[in-house]
């Protein structure tokens, strides 16, 4: 018996592989290399000094993909091949909706064929929309998203509970990110985007190593915030990757249904505290200006995480510190500068 993971050599799947792996599970990683990197999977098993089976291949083929679930017995699906970038997916919608919704669709189609029926998505925070409460909890209805990326996860939210309804047998946990950032403490994997990044912290990381001169912080006069720049939860990857394991041991336990989990510490930093304390921990100089607010960006929203907690026993345990150590970490051991 296997967990497939479709995107398996990104960012967020490649520290859940590797928990999977120290929970002696054994995994099936398909990852057609998009927005990732081949050394990972030798990084992964180098980690855990453990073996798994690859497949390269793009999850909306449907017949290679058929392949997979005839030569292996997969018990569950964590599906990490979604496009992720907001920019990107203001650019590129039909990319977006094809990538993430159509491939989806093409999974849970093939999953029904071979009769699996227990999956794993990851959502995001982005689908509460923008609203006047600053802590979201799973009660809330979703609201209104603002980027095809943010559409795409709301909608295939829509598809599962539809799925549900429509057959109770599954058992599907909908996992939504906040703001993951850090790397595993090893150095071996980590977030490394192509191109100028659009996130904070992979912004910061490049600042750091001289391949950016400067960071702009996107508004500093925000009143909802302590000290006026925006504010998030972020949390750190290691502690992500866990609440996938938490989330499947809970779907293994309650055998069907549908649960949605804000995975976040509870805890907003604003972006302020991040390059502070990314400076102090790793000693280095992270030189930034004050400039307008990003269009779109919100004041400040954070995780309510109790959920998680009291149905998961799952705790973010890592700090700030922690995040900021990681990541840098990181980059040392990964960049020819
Ligand atoms: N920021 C800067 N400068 C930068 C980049 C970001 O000041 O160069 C600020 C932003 O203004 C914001 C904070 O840092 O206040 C975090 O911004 P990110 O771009 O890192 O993350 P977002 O919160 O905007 O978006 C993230 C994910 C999305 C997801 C969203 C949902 O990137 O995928 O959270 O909560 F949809």
């Amino acid at each position: 018996m296997a967990i497939l993971l479709p995107g398996g050599a990104g960012y967020i799947g490649s520290h859940t592989a590797v928990e999977l792996l120290n929970q002696g599970k054994e995994i099936v990683i398909v990852d057609d290399f998009s927005n990732s990197k081949s050394e990972v999977l030798d990084k992964i098993k180098q980690i855990t000094g453990k073996d798994f089976k690859f497949y390269e291949l793009n999850y909306l083929d449907k017949e290679s993909l058929e392949k997979v679930f005839e030569e292996n017995d997969i018990e569950a699906v964590i599906n990490f091949a979604g496009y992720k970038a907001v920019g990107e997916s203001v650019k590129k919608p039909i990319e977006y909706y094809i990538n993430n919704v159509s491939g989806a669709l093409v999974l849970l189609d093939t999953m029904k064929k071979y009769g699996c029926k227990r999956f794993i998505f990851s959502s995001s925070a982005t689908v509460y929309g923008e609203r006047k409460e600053v802590e979201y909890t799973e009660e809330m209805k979703r609201g209104e998203t603002t980027n095809p990326y943010g559409t795409t996860k709301a909608m295939i939210e829509k598809i599962l509970e539809d799925i549900y309804t429509s057959d109770p047998e599954w058992s599907i946990g909908i996992l939504r990110y906040f703001n993951p950032v850090g790397a595993h403490e090893s150095g071996l994997i980590g977030e490394n985007p192509q191109g100028i990044p659009n996130n904070l912290m992979p912004f910061i990381m490049k600042v750091a190593n001289k391949e950016l001169d400067h960071l702009n912080i996107f508004g500093n006069d925000y009143q909802e915030t302590k000290d006026g720049t925006g504010a998030r939860d972020f949390l750190h990857v290691v502690d992500l990757a866990i609440g996938h394991i938490k989330a499947l041991e809970k779907l293994e336990q309650e055998k069907t249904g549908i649960y949605v989990y804000n995975l976040g510490t509870g805890n907003p930093y604003t972006v302020q505290e991040m390059v502070d304390t990314f400076q102090k921990v790793n000693h280095v100089v992270v030189p930034y200006q004050y400039t307008a607010r990003r269009a779109g960006d919100l004041p400040i929203y954070y995780a309510n995480s109790e959920k998680a907690k009291k149905e998961l026993n799952w705790v973010a345990t890592k700090t700030l510190e922690d995040m900021c150590k990681d990541s840098w970490n990181y980059v040392q051991k990964n960049s020819n500068k």
